[in-house]
């Protein structure tokens, strides 16, 4: 890590210069935090199975069309991307009521949507990442409207693969948070899936006893969070432990 020079460091992760120019080494910590970096903490082995959960979801997705800026996995925390100018509206997908959803609207948590909801957060720390429109994304030029066009249909796309991926290894895909970069090549520019997807910004929910299985389990202390990462990571059949007679729910999806 010493030998490479930082580019950036977020509060989950570290992008690192590449091995070659537009190129970057995304690398995975295992700090969490929540509500805007209010709370802080630290669960051990998360980076490594969300550098695994994300390499694998990613991986799905391109092979059904879905163009991302993962490379390749580099080792237990580190991935090779291909750098991008991210956009700075953060994406979020909701198939059921919950978190600040729920709150919103007083809808009780695991109400189910009368049809997916894709909403745009201002990614601003200073802000608290404040709800927009796609008004405030191309009056104050944060995406063309084109782009936000590409946005829109990439991400309903995102969300029709992944709740079924999900439901095939009994969890519902409650909602999820996506960020999409600018990739210049070959004199093009063109939207790609970049960031991650992880528990740390999906809710994901046991089919059968509505346990949760995502970053709820450090906002809402209830314990056990690298355990339910790493049963997450067992159901996508990505752990070398892991085998189709391990698994108690639905036949794995690969
Ligand atoms: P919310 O209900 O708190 O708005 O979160 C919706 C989804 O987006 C949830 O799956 C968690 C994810 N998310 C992030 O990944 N980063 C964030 O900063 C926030 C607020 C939510």
């Amino acid at each position: 890590m010493a030998r490479r020079r930082k580019i950036y460091e977020g509060k989950a992760k570290v992008l690192f210069e590449g091995p070659e120019p537009g190129t970057l080494v995304q690398y995975f910590k295992d700090d969490a935090t929540a509500f805007n970096n209010e709370k802080r903490g630290v669960v051990t082995g998360k980076g490594v199975l969300n550098n695994r959960i994300s390499e694998y979801l990613m991986t799905r997705l391109a092979e059904v069309g879905i163009p991302t800026h993962f490379v390749r996995r580099l080792n237990m925390r580190e991935q090779l991307v291909r750098e991008v100018e991210i956009i700075p509206v953060e994406v979020v997908v909701r198939n059921i009521a919950a978190g600040s959803f729920s709150k919103r609207f007083k809808m009780d948590e695991g109400a189910p949507l009368p049809r997916s909801i894709v909403e745009y957060y201002y990614k601003s720390d200073d802000l608290g990442d404040p709800l927009v429109t796609e008004e405030h994304i191309t009056a104050f030029s944060w995406a063309a409207p084109p782009e936000l066009d590409d946005i829109l249909a990439l991400s309903l796309r995102i969300n029709d693969f992944l709740s079924g991926l999900f439901l095939g290894v009994g969890l519902r895909l409650v909602d999820f948070k996506l960020e999409y970069g600018r990739l210049y090549a070959d004199d093009q520019v063109r939207i790609v899936l970049a960031d991650e997807i992880t528990p740390d910004g999906c809710r994901l929910w046991d089919i059968e006893t509505n346990e949760k299985m995502d970053k709820d389990r450090f906002r809402r202390d209830l314990g056990n969070v690298a355990e339910a990462y790493q049963e997450v990571a067992r159901r996508l059949g990505i752990l070398p432990e892991a085998g189709p007679r391990d698994l108690k729910g639905p036949a794995m999806m690969q």
